[in-house]
């Protein structure tokens, strides 16, 4: 609408976190926000064959399997590397780790000025590509620390606990292109506008409604659910908590987290024979959709505590990871206390 008017005014991304820098880090001098436009340049050439898949050879595996053991994906690593360069070219990132790469990479002669670390999972349900369902990006920033020795693995800079992120957020290639981030000042929505090729401001403040009507998970695995888990599921559905819900389930985290912080719900990745510490990466899926929820009045845990309370050992890990309004959150913990 804003776009079709006579006056056209819109607000970009890049204006919206230069407008947020200057209001809550006056010193700020705008780094950040070039930082974040290599993210979002990034996201735009992942787009541009996101929505040509079939027609450029972008579908398909590409013969490689990734450091979780999953045949990678063309676009997994045409995302990878357009992150990778996109960041490289960026002075202020000292420090990168992804999904698709075993090791965090370190910028050549960056651990000096290198302000950030960026983590990322460049193509987030790469088993939806081929069958043209929604799929994304999921970034996570993070300060570089300043007592890091010269030569410290860059590892180090990257195993810090969720509560440090400085920004978070992600892109959902679906029937539009939506980038929502937070900077810990609340979480706002942007509308990639393919006519001007920038983000524009669709989704101001976003707030998880406190209940919502679905629960979201992959009752495939419902006889590796712990008890508990299959407990609370099957409340759900019988209408203990107020309402019976119905399931939706897409089977890319960062649709199936879209749906429930506009509408509310739950998210459950709950532990499995096949993940008995859930499948859900921690660096660059939990922590990024966690530090999300709660900023839009949500809460994230691993089934035991505060997702972004957990300091990390390994790049990689795994972590069950339950995610929704406020509602669902406290039934579920009293349902996970009640067992202890
Ligand atoms: P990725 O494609 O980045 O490896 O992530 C896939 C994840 C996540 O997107 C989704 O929630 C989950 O895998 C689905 O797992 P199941 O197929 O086991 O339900
Ligand atoms: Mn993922
Ligand atoms: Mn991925
Ligand atoms: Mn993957």
């Amino acid at each position: 609408r804003a776009m079709e008017s006579s006056k056209p005014s819109i607000t970009t991304v890049q204006q919206h976190i230069l407008a947020e820098q200057r209001k809550y880090s006056p010193a700020a001098s705008g780094s950040f926000s070039w930082l974040l436009s290599g993210i979002t340049l990034a996201t735009k050439m992942t787009e541009s064959r996101v929505r040509r898949a079939g027609l450029l050879e972008v579908a398909g595996a590409a013969g490689a399997i990734n450091v979780q053991g999953e045949a990678q994906q063309i676009l997994d690593v045409y995302a990878d590397q357009a992150l990778i360069h996109c960041l490289g070219v960026r002075e202020n990132v000292a420090v990168i780790a992804s999904e698709e790469n075993e090791e965090a990479i370190m910028f050549d002669g960056r651990s000096g000025e290198g302000k950030y670390v960026v983590v990322f999972d460049p193509l987030d349900g790469s088993s939806n590509i081929d069958v043209n369902v929604s799929v994304g990006t999921i970034f996570s920033i993070l300060s570089m620390p300043k007592d890091l020795p010269k030569d410290a693995d860059p590892r180090e800079a990257v195993l810090q606990p969720g509560v440090k992120q400085i920004a978070a957020g992600y892109v959902v290639y679906g029937s539009s292109t939506i980038l929502v981030y937070t900077t810990g000042h609340g979480v706002h929505g942007f509308t990639l506008d393919p006519s001007v090729g920038a983000y524009v401001l669709s989704h101001e403040n976003i707030r998880m409604p406190t209940s919502g009507t679905y629960y979201s998970s992959n009752d495939g695995y419902w006889e590796s659910f712990p008890q508990p888990y299959r407990d609370f599921i099957t409340d759900l559905r019988s209408g203990v908590h107020g309402q019976s819900y119905a399931l939706r389930y897409i089977g890319s985290l960062v649709a199936d987290f879209h749906r429930t912080l506009l509408k509310g719900g739950i998210f459950l990745y709950p532990p499995t024979e096949k993940n008995p510490d859930g499948k859900l990466r921690l660096l660059y899926e939990a922590n990024p959709i966690a530090f999300i929820a709660e900023q839009a009045g949500g809460i994230a845990s691993d089934g035991m505590q505060r997702v972004m309370d957990i300091q990390p050992e390994e790049i990689h890990q795994r972590t069950p990871f339950i995610v929704g309004g406020p509602l669902e959150m406290a039934a579920f913990s009293q349902a996970m206390e009640a067992t202890v």
